[in-house]
């Protein structure tokens, strides 16, 4: 079965899918993205990311590329048409094809693109059982990290390090040795005291969706949360070190820059937390 995607109004064959080469997320990264997970044919935190998605094209003043009921109707329809029981779901809006020129065109429609694939997540729960290494690497992204737009150079570079490194990801540090988050994650510690600590939103970094309904989850247990910045030696000291996104859900770190996090084993605060999460998301599909 081939692939599908929905570019600008229609549906191709994934293979054919293309933009223009003046296309504005191609040229200026002037676009912006997000990422759903689905279970069982379902987005997850639906509404959650649709928000994000808004408050991102508002920040850009770029246009809002179809009503929210239209738009949740191609989602479905391109999960559909790639028969997606379990997968990811990716949608960017770039600001449109125009002659290159730095400032906003005028006149241009903003381009949508959605696409979709399947995901087996054995693999990624055997990964989870197993957790996985991260190497720490200066923070040099912009200012508006708050922003999910589809400008992840720096993510590319510190991620493709890692790789080089034989880990699975970064921690990005700050210039005072606090850690920000993961290359496409949010980053958490349980420290001594077993409280989760993961820095806050008002301090340049993406606003998770998962991070949001992990909170809301941890608010039911007698878990203590403290949105507070952790440093490299406060994680590599704690009893656990985790990282959340709609890509890995919740995985645990269990290695940082070759130092191991306790144990080396995933620790039992994730690992329930990662079970909450994904009953939690089926639950609310
Ligand atoms: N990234 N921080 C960064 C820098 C991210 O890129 C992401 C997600 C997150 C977690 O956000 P959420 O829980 O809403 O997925 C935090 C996506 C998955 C990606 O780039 O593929």
């Amino acid at each position: 079965m081939s692939r599908i995607a929905y570019v600008d109004g229609r549906y191709v064959r994934h293979a054919n899918a293309c933009v223009h080469i003046e296309d504005r997320g191609y040229q200026f990264a002037d676009a912006v993205y997000e990422v759903w997970s689905v279970f069982n044919g379902r987005l997850a935190d639906t509404q959650g990311h649709l928000d994000r998605l808004d408050r991102s094209l508002n920040e850009l003043r770029i246009e809002t590329p179809m009503t929210r009921p239209a738009l949740l109707v191609v989602l479905y329809e391109v999960i559909r048409r790639n028969r997606i029981k379990d997968g990811m779901v990716y949608l960017q809006v770039s600001r449109g094809a125009a002659p290159r020129d730095h400032f906003f065109p005028a006149g241009v429609k903003p381009t949508l693109v959605i696409t979709a694939r399947s995901v087996d997540r054995k693999v990624a729960a055997a990964k989870a059982e197993t957790g996985i290494k991260v190497i720490t690497q200066p923070d040099i992204r912009w200012g508006r990290c708050d922003i999910k737009t589809v400008g992840l150079l720096p993510n590319v570079l510190a991620k493709q390090a890692a790789k080089d490194a034989g880990a699975s990801d970064v921690l990005f540090v700050d210039s005072e040795g606090f850690i920000t988050e993961g290359g496409s994650a949010n980053a958490y510690i349980v420290d001594q005291a077993g409280v989760i600590r993961t820095r806050s939103l008002t301090a340049n970094i993406l606003a998770g969706i998962t991070r949001a309904q992990l909170l809301k989850i941890l608010g039911s247990t007698d878990i203590q949360v403290k949105e507070e910045a952790f440093s490299v030696a406060q994680a590599l000291g704690a009893k656990e070190v985790f990282v959340t996104a709609a890509t890995s859900l919740v995985m645990p770190i269990v290695d940082i820059d070759g130092h191991k996090i306790a144990d080396g084993k995933p620790g039992p605060v994730a690992t329930a937390l990662r079970a909450a999460y994904i009953e939690n998301a089926i639950a609310n599909a």
